[in-house]
């Protein structure tokens, strides 16, 4: 089937096949790879994108129900040539190691402070508790999101 989607705020269209995932059309057929795939069960949040303003996995989304609506990816955060606030921030404080959960992570933490322009910690905790990093312990990522919340 044929679906018409916007994405990063351009209007797209591209063969699916009916059962493949928004991540799967995102990454394979729009040539967006930024969007991790590493469960693809909804457990890592390496995937996550905002579908119609509202945070999703990708992986949990089939490209079909993505059809006439809006996707933002992290390929969508940077403006003009700078980088998103937040992309900045997980960059200077060195919150990305393998990099493999930063794109998730920099698509909620946007997600989050466009919501609360001022978490608590534990507010960060709860926005945050559908990304998984194996490799940073976190403390850089809080930094990272404190950083950017402050800008
Ligand atoms: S790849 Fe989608 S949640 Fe892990
Ligand atoms: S930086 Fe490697 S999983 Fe987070």
């Amino acid at each position: 089937m044929r679906i018409e989607l916007t994405v990063n705020g351009e209007r797209r269209e591209t063969e699916i096949w009916e059962g493949e995932s928004l991540l799967f059309a995102l990454r394979e057929r729009l040539g967006l790879p930024g969007s991790k795939n590493a469960c693809e069960q909804g457990e890592c949040g390496s995937c996550s994108v905002l579908l119609d303003g509202k945070l999703v996995c990708a992986c949990l989304v089939l490209a079909a129900q993505a059809d006439g609506h809006a996707v933002v990816t992290v390929e969508g955060l940077a403006r003009d040539g700078e980088l998103h606030r937040v992309q900045q921030a997980f960059s200077e404080t060195g919150a990305v190691q393998c990099g493999f959960c930063t794109p998730g992570l920099i698509v909620a933490t946007a997600d989050l402070l466009e919501r609360n322009a001022a978490p608590s910690d534990d507010e960060i905790r709860e926005a945050l508790s559908g990304n998984l990093c194996r490799c940073t312990g976190y403390a850089k990522i809080f930094d990272a999101v404190r950083l950017a919340a402050e800008r």
